[in-house]
């Protein structure tokens, strides 16, 4: 469980209990709002539980549908933390993004000792047994993550790559859909928000695979970036029309923006937080097909960047679960305004 955040954010918003539902909102514009979200959390910490259960309608497990934890010994299953998240949501009328079945960041150790032909019968039998568990329980899956070369050049160097052959990605498409005919199976990335040649492999990639009739319904867009960087607002709008354009949903899958870079005044940094946040969901909310945004975490007590880049204040809810500006961007942008 990461420690909460060593920074301190000044802002002093009101608390969370005290703000309309951001999931109202989202409701209203037709959209899903969600949060990662870690079970040991959920049961230990009531602020952090009532906050999500009162501003978000989808959640995703930020670890614990993963690979790694599920699959952490080979032949045996542990569910325990990705049924502890889809109990949570169901008690509290939420829908749930699985995440993530084939991500070379979260998996076992022991894959990558395995002769190619018994690695790809343990993927088929690990999507198929995931996947049917929650079967009508989870409204999406990330089905790949990040298989695309930072350079876009072609597919990352993965273990699955290495072992199940350049095809893996359509495979672990084809067994999902097997395994839930009605779950949304989507391929999730980063870096490839906006434009740029990551941006553009991954077109590639999922138009091939539509070409081909895999069953692929959508792209996620991390959207792991700093205030008033990239993606540019019209970028963003423009890649997720064309992706749209193949048929596909869009959604912002794992937000936070970064903001210790920002220039001159904590204030100014967390309007400059603000205003990202605002104009991102914004251009989600402007596609029809964008259907949901996805925050990683929901308040600065627990974000990965502390740890991954460094103290940052990147989420909505300062470290006492108060709002800061860009709750109110998020929110703006949820009503329209
Ligand atoms: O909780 C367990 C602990 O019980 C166990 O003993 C220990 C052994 O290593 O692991 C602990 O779990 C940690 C987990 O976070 C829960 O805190 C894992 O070590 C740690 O690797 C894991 O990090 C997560 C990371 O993905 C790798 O799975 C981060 O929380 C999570 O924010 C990050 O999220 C990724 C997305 O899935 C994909 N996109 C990028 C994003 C940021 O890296």
């Amino acid at each position: 469980m990461a420690q909460p955040s060593p920074s301190s954010t000044p802002t002093a918003g009101p608390p969370a209990s005290e703000l309309d539902p951001l999931r109202d909102a989202a409701a209203n514009a037709g959209r899903w709002v969600g949060a990662a979200v870690q079970s040991g959390l959920l049961a230990g910490e009531p602020e952090y539980a009532d906050t999500v259960a009162r501003h978000f309608n989808y959640v995703t497990a930020e670890w614990e549908m993963k690979m790694d934890p599920i699959a952490r010994v080979q032949g045996q299953y542990d569910f325990a933390g990705a049924d502890a998240i889809v109990a949570f949501a169901e008690a509290h009328g939420m829908k749930v993004k699985g995440h993530a079945l084939l991500w070379h960041g979260a998996t076992p150790a022991w894959v990558g000792d395995l002769a190619p032909a018994e690695a790809r019968r343990v993927a088929e039998a690990y999507i198929r047994t995931v996947v049917s568990r929650y079967r009508g329980r989870v409204a999406a899956w990330d089905v790949v993550n990040e298989a695309v070369a930072e350079d876009g050049s072609g597919l990352r160097d993965t273990v699955f790559l290495r072992k199940l052959g350049p095809d893996y990605v359509a495979e672990a498409f084809r067994l999902a859909r097997g395994a839930d005919p009605q779950a949304l199976l989507i391929y999730n990335d980063y870096g490839g928000e906006g434009s740029g040649v990551k941006s553009d492999r991954i077109y590639e990639l999922v138009r091939d695979l539509r070409a081909r009739r895999v069953p692929i319904d959508g792209v996620g867009l991390q959207m792991h970036i700093e205030a008033g960087g990239y993606p540019q607002p019209d970028e963003m709008a423009a890649n997720v029309r064309r992706l749209v354009e193949l048929g596909l949903v869009v959604n912002v899958s794992e937000m936070d923006v970064r903001i210790r870079n920002v220039p001159g005044t904590q204030s100014a940094r967390l309007d400059a937080q603000r205003r990202t946040y605002r104009d991102v969901v914004a251009a989600c909310i402007a596609q029809p097909r964008c259907h949901a945004v996805t925050f990683w975490g929901f308040t600065d007590r627990y974000s990965w960047v502390d740890g991954f880049f460094g103290p940052d204040d990147p989420l909505l809810f300062d470290e006492a679960y108060r709002a800061k500006p860009a709750f109110f961007g998020v929110q703006d942008a949820l009503l329209g305004r």
